[in-house]
């Protein structure tokens, strides 16, 4: 038995309560009061009065093993997860073969048992190879152990595709993730069309481009009854879709970055590719409607859309680097910071939002500190104020806009299945 002494925890009411947690294979066994007497033989982790909640889950994560090792490993980017406070990660097929047959879906699993810190569970791709012309085979990537299909990193630019998708993802009772872009309304733009693209004479990725997908989306998830998921909201357009789609019953789900809460094309300080990620950095006034949505639940849950690239690669420049920024190591505390620490929040909406909500999205028995739940657990250090150093990352990546940035909110302790996995 293993007892996390003097731990604070919100109780079901949002409140923090001082308590022990006993855990044992894995289970968390029993949620005492201080008072109540420990088993002798115990092995006792006085946590001194910080915070503890249920382990972060990120649904939308970059891990790119096989075939792109030199941006990150199942290795990196779950001892990144790890030390970011998550357990759960899904990680994303967009991988060098695709993630696309139950050979590679069986690969990452294996390396996620041997080398992995925290909980992978893949996603399968809705199209051979990511290139929206046939569908992969779900039956089998669904035996194969993924949990979901989506070409993350594209969109599904063919309508009758993606309802022949959903009509096999629903068929299976398997949710389709979207990352919703028309490409016709792109064409190599690197920014949002906006007050930055046009101060620097470049091209915009507007607003529409996202939008078109979600609005076609969710009829079609109407027509088919799917569960259908929407990536990484950046628009006020999609987010007003997404309402109305609720509204009437459609099983829609979507989730937010907290770059797209925290940043807008005004900020982008220069032609800097760390501040370069798809859907790009948007308005002021889509900043400030990602955020009305994640509050009244339009948005479900918080992702980072973890997607570590090289420094070589990013050296590019704005216009030629890929597309994307690492957000593991330091989701928790932005948003702890920026939204919990300025009262503007209270800390179980944000901690709902990477927990018990994603859980609940996408059926996963974790997520919550309950009797009998599986001991996934992250201290946190909710008063220390450091900076952000990408030098410190255990990613490979160092793409961040947030170098500099002074936090709270810090991960102390992860434990995945009650062993502990991460400690500063
Ligand atoms: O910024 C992004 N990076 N957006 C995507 O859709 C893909 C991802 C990547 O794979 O790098
Ligand atoms: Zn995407
Ligand atoms: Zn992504």
């Amino acid at each position: 038995m293993i007892v996390l002494k003097n731990a604070k925890i919100l109780n079901t009411e949002g409140e923090l309560v001082d308590v022990n947690i006993w855990m044992e294979d894995g289970i968390i066994r029993k949620i005492t009061n201080l008072e109540e007497a420990v088993p002798t033989d115990a092995d006792v982790q006085d946590v001194e009065g910080k915070f503890v909640s249920a382990g972060f889950i990120d649904m939308h994560v970059h891990l790119r093993e096989p075939g792109f090792e030199h941006k990150e490993t199942i290795a990196t980017g779950t001892r990144s997860a790890a030390k970011g406070g998550f357990t759960t990660i899904a990680c994303m097929p967009n991988t060098r073969p695709v993630t696309d047959t139950p050979e590679t879906v069986q690969l990452i699993l294996d390396k996620a048992e041997q080398e992995g810190s925290v909980k992978v569970l893949p996603y399968g791709s809705i199209t051979k190879n990511e290139l929206g012309r046939e569908l992969t085979d779900f039956v089998t990537l669904k035996n194969a152990g993924v949990i979901g299909f989506t070409d993350d990193g594209v969109g599904v630019q063919n309508a009758r595709m993606m309802k022949d998708a959903m009509n096999w993802a629903k068929e299976l009772d398997m949710p389709v993730i979207a990352h919703c872009e028309d490409d016709s309304l792109v064409k190599g733009a690197a920014v949002t069309d906006g007050v930055f693209a046009r101060k620097h004479g470049l091209k915009g990725i507007p607003n529409e481009s996202e939008a078109i997908h979600v609005g076609r989306d969710v009829l079609l998830a109407e027509a088919t009854g799917v569960h259908y998921h929407i990536c990484h909201v950046s628009t006020e357009q999609s987010i007003r879709l997404i309402r109305q789609a609720k509204q009437i019953g459609v099983k829609v789900t979507a989730e937010v970055c907290p770059h797209h809460l925290l940043l807008s094309d005004e900020d982008i300080p220069g032609m800097d590719a760390n501040w370069k990620m798809n859907p790009p950095l948007r308005s002021p006034r889509d900043v400030e409607a990602c955020i009305e949505a994640l509050v009244d639940g339009t948005i479900d849950i918080i992702v980072t859309d973890h997607a570590p690239h090289t420094e070589e690669e990013k050296a590019k420049g704005m216009e030629l680097a890929p597309f994307g920024i690492v957000g593991l190591e330091t989701a928790f505390p932005l948003l702890y910071t920026k939204f919990v620490a300025t009262g503007k929040w209270p800390l179980s909406l944000l901690v709902n939002r990477m927990t018990s909500d994603p859980a609940r999205t996408f059926g996963l028995n974790t997520g919550r500190i309950e009797e009998g739940a599986p001991a996934d657990l992250t201290v946190i250090d909710l008063d220390t104020e450091r900076q952000v150093n990408p030098d410190e990352f255990l990613t490979k990546g160092r793409n961040t806009p947030f170098t500099g940035w002074s936090l709270k909110g810090w991960p102390m302790k992860t434990f995945v299945d009650g062993r502990l996995v991460w400690s500063n």
